[in-house]
């Protein structure tokens, strides 16, 4: 058998941590956040250029953003879904377009072992789309409607709110052409901004069919062309291959330009007009705050008919655009940058080789709402916290305690700091928690087969068996 060295610990010594921690309770009414050292820049690797580690420190923001996005999604009914990281080059070549930024120049594209073109996905509704083929979900009842969270990949310039590797949540509905079914999704996507506390507005325009559009890219070719010296080299290569990317340039001389371009809302035929005054009517009904913005065009070719943008709202772009630079200099997010966007896409199954299906959904950036929520001064979410900490003193508590946290996981939320021998050092932890109760275990308690369970808010104190702690602490807890 192990001798154990711990000196015998004595009933005072437990009481005295106690009083101590009292006091600590007293002083500090919010629990401390904890610091993080910066860490020494010895290391030969460093991140890749445009990616972020999420660091302990950055968790609760995540956590509560998840869970904000699973209520959302449990509210509006739309079900979880994963697709893979991986895909065939192929699919976002057809599904976003050949002719895009993201296909032209962001995509990350490599030949895998097996000599396969893949790519890491650089947006998720082609791959949703391609899953909603692959599974026959088509035979389900329609709209299918799927959410899902995860990693995106766009080797873009890196700058403020624009990174290689980001996180997007994304909800898409499958299967109803309806105008309804775009209202609800513009409004679950400002729900969720509204439910966080972030102030901002829907963008929103309808760039029509594919007819429609034919005609209005016919008129802004015209339009372009005969201002083309005054356009930016960007926009006039964009002329011949792109035309409505022009109407997103950000440059000065562009945006000029711009303002007498023709618009496609003018150009709608009369189903997708009807279509569109009918989404502007359900979202009038609901009162949400929306704009007409009729250059709004998005990056993405499988568009139709409605497209949205969600924007933060900012004093500096209320008094007048502060110079982008300047912004992206100070590290904050351009005042244009788009929280989340989306739309209709009523093409894109059948592009991929599936029946057509009408469709539509939209994505949200996390980083970027994570910077937005820091930048309109929200409170940082509460780390979740452990409902109990269990305290020990000697060597026969320690083995008792690692029992006991095996004991409880799944029923109540406990933490300890087992490696610790102080007792002080460990109630200065269970403090800082923030838990409601404490359970302490010393030499005593060990041989009593008892264990004392410490109501922190009312500083008072009782001895239970140690057969009966979980069944107490839930009742403590309220949990039975
Ligand atoms: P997207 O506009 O390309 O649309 O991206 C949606 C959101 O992802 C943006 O509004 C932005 O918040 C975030 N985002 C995009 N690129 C970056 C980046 N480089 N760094 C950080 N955040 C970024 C789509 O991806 C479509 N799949 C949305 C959709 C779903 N449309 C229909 N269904």
């Amino acid at each position: 058998m192990r001798k154990t060295t711990a000196s015998k610990p004595k009933k005072k010594t437990i009481k005295k941590a106690v009083k101590i921690l009292s006091r600590a309770r007293k002083k500090t009414a919010q629990p401390r956040p904890v610091k993080t050292k910066a860490a020494p820049s010895y290391s030969t690797f460093q991140l890749l250029r445009g990616m972020k580690d999420i660091l302990p420190s950055e968790a609760p923001y995540w956590q509560f953003l998840q869970k904000k996005i699973e209520e959302l999604a449990e509210h509006f009914g739309y079900q979880f879904i994963e697709t893979p990281i991986l895909e065939k080059r192929d699919l976002f070549i057809r599904g976003v377009g050949r002719q895009t930024d993201i296909v032209e120049k962001e995509m990350y594209v490599f030949t895998d072992p097996g000599g396969e073109n893949v790519c890491l996905r650089p947006e998720a509704t082609a791959s949703i789309a391609r899953a909603y083929i692959e599974h026959g979900m088509l035979n389900l009842p329609q709209p299918v409607k799927l959410y899902y969270f995860g990693l995106m990949f766009r080797h873009d310039r890196p700058q403020a709110g624009r990174l290689r590797q980001f996180h997007q949540a994304g909800f898409e509905a499958l299967g109803s052409d309806h105008s309804v079914i775009d209202a609800e999704l513009i409004a679950a996507a400002f729900t969720f901004f509204r439910d966080i506390g972030i102030s901002a507005s829907i963008q929103l325009n309808s760039i029509g069919c594919a007819s429609c559009r034919e005609t209005f890219k016919s008129e802004l070719i015209t339009y372009y062309r005969s201002k083309k010296s005054l356009l930016c080299q960007n926009c006039r290569d964009r002329l011949a291959r792109n035309p409505l990317r022009l109407l997103d340039c950000k440059e000065p001389g562009c945006e000029i330009v711009k303002e007498a371009a023709p618009q496609v809302l003018n150009f709608l035929d009369e189903a997708c007009q009807g279509h569109f005054f009918k989404v502007v009517e359900y979202l009038d009904e609901l009162g949400l705050p929306y704009s007409v913005n009729p250059f709004l065009v998005r990056g993405l070719d499988y568009y139709n008919r409605t497209v949205f943008e969600i924007w933060p709202d900012k004093k500096e772009a209320e008094e007048g655009q502060r110079d982008k630079e300047e912004e992206e200099r100070e590290g904050k997010s351009p005042a244009q940058a788009s929280l989340g966007g989306g739309g209709r896409y009523d093409g894109l199954v059948e592009l991929l080789g599936g029946k057509q299906t009408p469709a539509v959904g939209f994505a949200i950036g996390l980083e970027r709402v994570i910077s937005q929520m820091k930048e309109q001064g929200l409170p940082s979410p509460k780390p979740a916290s452990p409902q109990v900490f269990i305290a020990q003193l000697g060597e026969p508590a320690k083995r008792k305690a690692l029992k006991l946290c095996g004991l409880l996981a799944g029923q109540i939320k406990a933490a300890a700091a087992l490696s610790k021998d102080s007792l002080k050092a460990q109630l200065e932890i269970a403090n800082r928690l923030d838990v409601r109760f404490a359970v302490i275990i010393g030499q005593k308690e060990v041989m009593d087969e008892t264990v004392i369970v410490r109501d922190m808010e009312a500083g008072v104190q009782e001895i239970i068996p140690y057969k009966k702690i979980a069944q107490d602490l839930k009742r403590r807890l309220g949990l039975t």
